[in-house]
């Protein structure tokens, strides 16, 4: 099984993995628009003998309220095939893409997501650090993780998606 970036062939299958992952097409059509609208994504898949079985992406999302400028991107959509989860592809697309995240620049991400499994991977509430999100949601599931140590140091703000995100 591996994770590796996403190639033009893999397109329709990553809207088929989200479509069978989650309960409407929103999170495949979203996939697909932002890819349209060329935001700079890193979407990577797992491959398991030729066969794709999950999908990340991340995005770009901006600190509003926050006058030195931080690079920081947002974990999700994330989907794994209903038939192959809890066997750790998830795991290995999340720590795979993370490391991608760091070697094109950003210095933390942020995921809105279940705060039973970001936490494995270093996430942590962001209101720790004084940021929220435009999100009314619960705090403990708005979180961030460091990818360069310190770069949170004294960073405030309120994080904002692409517009995209709203419709979701
Ligand atoms: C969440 C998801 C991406 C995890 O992928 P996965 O390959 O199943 O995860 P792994 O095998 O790496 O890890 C399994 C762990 O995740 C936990 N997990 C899976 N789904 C979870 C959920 N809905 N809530 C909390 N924990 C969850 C499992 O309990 C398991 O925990 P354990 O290691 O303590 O037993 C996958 O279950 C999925 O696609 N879910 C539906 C879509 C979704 O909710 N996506 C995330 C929001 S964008």
């Amino acid at each position: 099984m591996i994770a590796r970036a996403e190639k033009p062939e893999d397109i329709s299958r990553i809207y088929q993995i989200n479509i069978e992952t989650f309960s409407t097409d929103a999170e495949a059509n979203l996939v697909d628009m932002l890819r349209e609208h060329k935001v700079p994504l890193i979407s990577w898949v797992a491959e398991d003998k030729g066969e794709l079985i999950g999908h990340i992406l991340f995005s770009p999302v901006t600190l509003v309220g926050q006058m030195s400028r931080i690079s920081m991107a947002g974990l999700g959509p994330m989907a794994v095939r209903p038939s192959h989860q809890k066997k750790g592809v998830g795991t290995m697309l999340v720590e795979a893409g993370l490391k991608q995240c760091l070697k094109e620049g950003y210095s933390a991400v942020v995921v809105l997501g279940y705060p039973e499994y970001y936490p494995r991977f270093g996430f942590v509430p962001s209101v720790a650090y004084g940021i929220d999100s435009t999100y009314d949601v619960p705090p403990e599931v708005f979180m961030v993780k460091e990818l360069k140590k310190g770069a949170l140091k004294g960073i405030q703000g309120t994080v904002s998606y692409h517009g995209l995100f709203n419709d979701v």
